[in-house]
């Protein structure tokens, strides 16, 4: 489905963005994903010889999406590396939960900056090739916290919603040349973000509202990401995604 376009994925050594590089590599595409800490290095490296195996180029950075001229130096490395740039998915994310009494200005910022400035960083950069090549889909990682909000995840949702207003924004300026922009909003997805899904009483609280009656896996957010980073998805721009299992009907 995105056979020989090359992709960008940002904060791809675990979790959904890995499942993501997997996703996309499996079906043709060459990959540039990035990593933040020397202690991912090694799962990285790993992550780029999977994505070979399928017969692509694939190569893992060492680049903090929060910070603006790693994220310059990034992209023109990859255009030097692979010549292009058809697809950036902003996966890069943390949270640092924290009821608002207790929140520190330092943990509002750090939020901030490694999940929305960083999609800012990286849409800058990548929008001046796809502009060239009068073609690219930009996929956004917002969450359904986002949309809904959550008791105890202010900053967490802020950046959220705040990506939310960005990919609409990008999505009217860069429609005209034939640049798409969307973002998806998961639900609860089992990774290492959601571990205390694992433990019992949480874990049950939560899925009481789920429609579905199970939380999701990063397989299946990386169908929906290789959909909208594919021609299928020629057609959908400025659009939030939800992929939760019914929770947020
Ligand atoms: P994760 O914690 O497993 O993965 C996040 C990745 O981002 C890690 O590999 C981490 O090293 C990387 N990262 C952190 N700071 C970075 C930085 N400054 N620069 C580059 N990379 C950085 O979490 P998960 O669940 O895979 O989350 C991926 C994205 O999906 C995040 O944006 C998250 O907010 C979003 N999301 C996750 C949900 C879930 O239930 N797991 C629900 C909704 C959204």
């Amino acid at each position: 489905m995105v056979k020989d376009k090359v992709c960008i994925v940002t904060g791809a050594a675990r979790g959904i963005g890995a499942a993501i590089v997997k996703r996309l590599a499996e079906n043709g595409a060459h990959i540039a994903f990035t990593y933040v800490s020397d202690s991912s290095a090694e799962k990285a490296t790993a992550l780029e010889n999977e994505a070979k195996s399928f017969g692509v180029n694939a190569k893992a950075y060492k680049s903090n999406a929060g910070d603006f001229s790693q994220c310059e130096v990034f992209v023109n490395d990859v255009l030097k590396d692979f010549g292009k740039v058809d697809v950036c998915v902003n996966n890069a994310g943390i949270s640092k939960d924290n009821l608002l009494l207790r929140l520190t200005p330092e943990q509002w910022d750090e939020v901030m900056n490694v999940n929305l400035k960083s999609v800012y960083n990286m849409t800058k950069q990548v929008i001046r090739p796809m502009m060239k090549a009068k073609s690219g889909s930009i996929i956004n990682m917002s969450s359904i916290i986002g949309i809904r909000g959550n008791a105890g995840q202010a900053s967490y949702a802020a950046s959220k919603a705040g990506i939310i207003g960005f990919t609409k924004s990008v999505a009217l300026e860069l429609g005209s040349r034939n640049i798409r922009c969307n973002a998806i909003a998961p639900g609860f997805i089992e990774t290492d973000m959601t571990h205390y899904l694992k433990e019992g009483t949480a874990a049950e609280t939560f899925l009481k509202d789920i429609p579905l009656g199970r939380f999701g896996k990063a397989e299946e957010v990386a169908d929906l990401t290789l959909f909208l980073a594919s021609d299928k998805g020629a057609y959908i721009t400025g659009q939030v995604i939800s992929i939760c299992g019914g929770l947020n009907i």
